[in-house]
């Protein structure tokens, strides 16, 4: 009974609990996923126990037998903490990418912050609006992620009963970043621009999640949303203007708004795509006239959630391979044993086996074998790369059918910009030798974190911005052209 204490390691921390805490509500602030939300299905979530005990309930040691996982280990989200422990907890360093690239902004007093809420994780950064320097920057995890890793377990959490807690969640982690990167200074911000996808914009908000649970996933209030500090419990900032960008469509945030204002294809003559491939895998092509975009279901191969040995790219994850001579060979965020392959070496990983001809062109494995290895115990199962085949036909498929829907064929695309943290660990050569995107390596640009840089953009406009681009822009239902399956299934081939 009482209180005890949690020792993380190799974090070096030190958490005093209450008797029966969960360490679900816990343990996320240090990295571990729950990718499931907590169902106990996806074993993602597991961490060793390197003293003390934890009692196992027959429904968690029926999980662990499935997960084949050792005595001392256990799933994170089946557990409450009923004694002094120390644990070794082993996803603990993602990767979160910032920004400090240039734009064109119009000098002005005072200073904003950007902020980019992501499904997993959050950046804000002060900007001194007389420059668009950054003054001063903070990363952390989405604490959401306890009520799992993708939208569709956000969205069922929100259903569930949870909505309030996500929203004071999220709420007070993003006042915390900005307080901090405040603490010190005189700054008090004249705006604060926030984007994100459309479930963390509901989220925020307090809105109700069920409009995005089913078919024909219609959301009335996609508009901006505007806040004061009281309604967020910021009191620490006086008079300033708080503004959740305008979503595009019910699956297309404000995340892809700021990539179109960051990329600046909404002005350019010649036709350009962007393309996003984190969550929801978002598409955009348009020019100066007309933009078109949509999401498609190429996002969970890519982040990891449906691969035997996928994972974020967080400490242990393979994020490239590369062909030396006949030999493959892999980096490994944290420079330790490789624990899984996150999308960046997916890709790789395929463009590979393709080269060396251990797959075919339908992805299919040579050897006839179930498996094929990559590096030490990490392999891909041929499901695996179906599941890649799947995502790279819907992304490909995407470009396709949004490029006819502007009248234009695809080799009409003068540049493709690929956006989002994992984008920017690609490796071009082999996104085109899969066939992903059909195109040459000078067109393609890898921008970063586009709604970050896009979020700074709208803290130097007027309100004018936004609207521009969305009157010019249309979000379309992929599924809903009758052409749709047939090019789907035309582009699941590789090469
Ligand atoms: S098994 Fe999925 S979060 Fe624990």
């Amino acid at each position: 009974m009482g209180q005890h204490t949690i020792r993380l390691h190799p974090l070096g921390k030190e958490l005093v609990v209450n008797d029966q805490t969960p360490l679900i509500d816990l343990l996320h602030e240090y990295g571990v996923e729950f990718p499931c939300g907590g169902k106990g299905t996806c074993g993602k979530c597991q961490v060793k126990l390197l003293k003390g005990d934890i009692p196992v309930s027959a429904s968690h040691r029926s999980k662990l037998d499935h997960f084949k996982l050792p005595d001392d280990c256990r799933l994170a989200c089946q557990c409450l903490c009923t004694e002094s422990i120390t644990l070794q907890v082993e996803q603990y360093n993602h990767l979160i990418l910032a920004d400090e690239s240039d734009f064109e902004f119009e000098p002005q007093s005072g200073v904003g912050v950007a902020v980019d809420l992501g499904t997993t994780t959050l950046v804000t950064q002060l900007v001194d609006l007389s420059n668009a320097k950054i003054l001063a920057v903070e990363t952390l995890l989405n604490p959401q992620v306890k009520y799992g890793a993708d939208l569709i377990s956000r969205i069922q959490a929100g259903l569930d009963g949870h909505l309030t807690e996500m929203t004071h969640l999220i709420r007070t982690a993003i006042g915390k970043m900005i307080s901090i990167m405040l603490t010190g200074t005189n700054h008090n911000p004249n705006k604060i621009v926030l984007v994100g996808n459309t479930v963390m914009q509901r989220i925020f908000s307090g809105n109700d999640l069920a409009p995005l649970s089913c078919y024909p996933f219609h959301v009335e209030d996609l508009g901006l949303k505007s806040f004061s500090s009281s309604d967020l419990g910021w009191d620490f900032l006086a008079d300033t203007t708080i503004l959740f960008y305008p979503s595009i469509g019910s699956f297309v945030g404000s995340d892809i708004l700021a990539g179109i204002a960051a990329t600046g294809l909404y002005k350019k003559e010649k036709y350009t795509a962007l393309i996003d491939l984190g969550t929801n895998g978002e598409i955009v092509v348009g020019n100066k006239d007309q933009i078109i975009c949509a999401s498609t279901a190429a996002g969970p191969a890519f982040e990891g959630a449906n691969l035997s040995m996928g994972m974020r790219a967080t400490t242990g994850a393979i994020s490239s391979l590369r062909l030396a001579g006949t030999k493959i060979e892999s980096s490994v965020i944290g420079k330790t044993e490789p624990k899984g392959i996150c999308g960046s070496a997916l890709i790789d990983a395929v463009a590979i086996l393709l080269k060396l001809e251990q797959i075919g062109m339908f992805g299919e494995i040579g050897s006839g074998e179930e498996r094929v290895q990559i590096d030490g115990p990490i392999c891909l199962t041929q499901k695996d790369i179906y599941e890649f085949l799947l995502a790279k036909a819907a992304i490909a498929a995407g470009i396709t059918i949004l490029s006819k829907n502007l009248g234009i064929d695809t080799s009409e695309i003068s540049e493709i910009y690929i956006a989002g943290g994992f984008g920017n660990y690609i490796n071009t050569e082999h996104l085109l030798s899969t066939g992903m995107v059909e195109t040459t390596e000078d067109k393609i640009h890898k921008m970063g974190n586009t709604a970050l840089i896009g979020a700074k953009i709208f803290l130097f406009e007027n309100g004018e911005l936004s609207p521009k681009i969305l009157g010019k822009t249309r979000h379309v239902n992929l599924e809903g052209f009758p052409e749709f399956q047939d090019i789907y299934i035309s582009k699941m081939i590789l090469g």
